[in-house]
């Protein structure tokens, strides 16, 4: 086969088979495959569209591209997996809180790139702390645990390495195809038995719309089914940070208050329905409810911090040292109203731009920028009232335009209008 003509099969709406997709990932995985027409064949899948077929297939390379985690224990092994959004700190609470109920949680997380955070970026707020554990670290870990945080090893889905960096500088990454098969060939090598999948819609997330979050969700769940793991899914609300806190440390402080049973009612709401959902489809639990007051007694006694503490403190981390919270400025508001909508984009944006978020994989964080919103969706604002604050590094020449960027990032509107429901549905 030449890859020439499979780049012209999928410019002309063609449906690649099962062997040639095999034959791309390979000649990307082994580097026989140039950049140009890897390139080239993104982007005619990107326009084109791929079938629920190819988009197995692809997945189910692109997995084979490398190992799967060993299972290393008799425990179920389970996952959750948001698409991603602003102030979703629910990653870090999860992992340690299911561990508490005897459930191996090998959680191999990403970095943040564009607008939403990543959860190695907020673990690695605690310094000292490992995100580069090696295979064998990790199953000794979950053995001793029953949780880890930490990176892709060299040897999970390399196909997905190559293909993202060359998806994120030629604008093909928002594909569903190319999204799925690169979310779940990692997920899928971790060798679980149940994943729930978190996808968020709005205007902090990937997915602006409901309708192209419902069409991403169905993606995934069928290709997880397909490849044998149970898979469910929720579609959350991004329409408004979840929680308060945006930014590397900040979040990471709210995740501790969850787990110390307060912080915000949403996020701790996304963290239960998630967690009930893992417990559930596991059948750990028959009834909703008493699923979610295990979930809920796991925070409220302290187990899940204490084991959060013994992870970070597994991955050379620091706990106790206090998390470096900057300089801080407040926003007010400059009319009086209801706060009708939040622009995650550009509040994302402006973590990025205080140092709090790379432009490029290559960008160091300071993980003590951010931000807090004081305001949600429905809210009635006077003029002058606080909005939020920021979090920044005391060398911030560009404060007081950033501060006016957050302003505009808060619409505020004559009549109350609610804010979306915080969990649309669930598959
Ligand atoms: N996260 C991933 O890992 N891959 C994508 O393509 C999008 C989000």
């Amino acid at each position: 086969v030449l890859i020439k003509e499979l780049i012209e099969k999928k410019r002309d709406g063609l449906e690649l088979t099962f062997d040639e997709i095999h034959f791309i990932v390979d000649g990307v995985t082994r580097q026989t495959i140039p950049d140009y027409q890897i390139s080239a064949w993104l982007m005619a899948s990107l326009c084109s569209g791929m079938t629920e077929a190819e988009t197995a297939a692809l997945t189910e390379h692109m997995l084979n591209s490398g190992r799967r985690l060993k299972r290393c224990t008799d425990r179920l092994r389970v996952d959750k997996h948001s698409t991603g959004g602003l102030g979703d700190k629910t990653s870090l609470i999860l992992a340690p809180l299911l561990a508490c109920l005897e459930l191996d949680v090998p959680m191999l997380s990403g970095r943040g790139l564009g607008i939403t955070g990543g959860t190695l970026d907020k673990m690695e707020a605690y310094p000292g702390y490992r995100c580069d554990l090696s295979e064998a670290e990790i199953e000794s870990q979950l053995r001793k645990i029953g949780c880890v945080i930490t990176g892709t090893t060299a040897n999970v889905a390399p196909a997905d390495k190559r293909l993202y960096a060359i998806r994120d500088v030629t604008g093909t990454v928002p594909s569903v195809g190319l999204i799925t098969g690169s979310i779940m060939s990692k997920k899928l090598a971790e060798s679980l038995d149940a994943l729930v999948l978190d996808v968020k819609w709005g205007s902090g997330a990937f997915m602006k719309s409901i309708i192209e979050a419902r069409e991403l969700e169905s993606s995934l769940v069928r290709t997880g089914r397909r490849m044998g793991v149970i898979t469910t899914s929720l579609l959350t609300d991004m329409n408004q940070p979840l929680g308060r806190m945006v930014g590397n440390a900040c979040e990471a402080n709210e995740a501790v208050d969850i787990m110390k049973g307060s912080g915000p009612a949403d996020a701790v709401e996304v963290t239960l329905a998630l967690g009930a959902e893992l417990l559930l489809s596991t059948n750990r639990e028959s009834c909703p409810e008493k699923a979610r007051q295990a979930i809920a007694s796991l925070l409220q006694n302290g187990q899940a911090l204490h084991r959060y503490q013994e992870m970070i403190e597994a991955q050379s981390g620091r706990f106790s040292e206090v998390l470096p919270i900057e300089r801080s400025t407040v926003v007010e508001s400059k009319n009086s109203g209801w706060v009708v909508s939040l622009d995650g984009a550009r509040l994302g944006n402006i973590v990025i731009a205080m140092g709090g978020g790379r432009r490029s994989q290559q960008d160091a964080v300071n993980p003590g920028v951010g931000l807090e919103m004081l305001v949600r969706i429905g809210d009635r604002v006077e003029n002058g009232q606080p909005l939020l604050h920021l979090f920044f590094d005391g060398a911030q020449p560009e404060i007081d335009a950033l501060r006016d960027l957050a302003r505009e990032a808060v619409g505020i509107g004559p009549s109350q209008k609610p804010g979306p429901a915080l969990i649309v549905e669930s598959a």
